[in-house]
């Protein structure tokens, strides 16, 4: 009981996250081609700040405590499945990391990014994440 109420906690946070993950580079997208000092620019800038804080920083603790607690409770340390999803998630939470401090960059007015750059760099959760899944529901190895 208590192992299907962690997993579907984890599924929910998981979604929530990916949801943030792909939103906040279009968000880039949409401000960089807001004209610089615009009123335009500063609403992104407030909407980037408020998806990072709401959505995205709870989503990601959750999703780590509830995977921790979902392996701790199966007792799978030593599945090799679950060492790559980690080393991918990890991955994942560098991405996260990196959108962070692209926002920041972009709050302070640098644009160090083109937008087909930050097109091109969208896609890498989505194959993150096609990974992920089907290392934890195949479990290859
Ligand atoms: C530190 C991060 C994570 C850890 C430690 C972790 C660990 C786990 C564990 C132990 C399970 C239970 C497997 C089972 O039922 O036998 C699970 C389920 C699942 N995880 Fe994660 N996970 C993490 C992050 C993620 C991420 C980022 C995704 C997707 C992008 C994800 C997607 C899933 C899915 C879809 C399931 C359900 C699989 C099923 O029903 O069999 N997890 N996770």
């Amino acid at each position: 009981m208590t192992y299907l109420w962690l997993k579907a906690g984890h599924i929910i946070f998981v979604i929530f996250w990916m949801a943030g993950l792909f939103m906040l580079p279009r968000y880039f997208v949409y401000h960089q081609e807001a004209e610089a000092g615009s009123n335009e620019e500063a609403k992104w800038v407030d909407r980037e700040r408020k998806l990072l804080k709401i959505i995205l920083l709870p989503s990601i603790i959750v999703v780590w405590v509830l995977g921790l607690a979902l392996a701790a409770t199966l007792n799978l340390w030593s599945a090799g499945w679950l060492h790559a999803k980690m080393l991918l998630v990890l991955i994942l939470s560098g991405y996260h990391g990196y959108l962070g401090s692209y926002a920041t960059k972009l709050a302070r007015g640098e644009r160090p990014l083109s937008g087909k750059q930050l097109r091109m760099f969208n896609e890498v959760p989505g194959i993150l994440a096609a990974v992920i899944v089907v290392l934890v529901v195949v479990r290859p190895f």
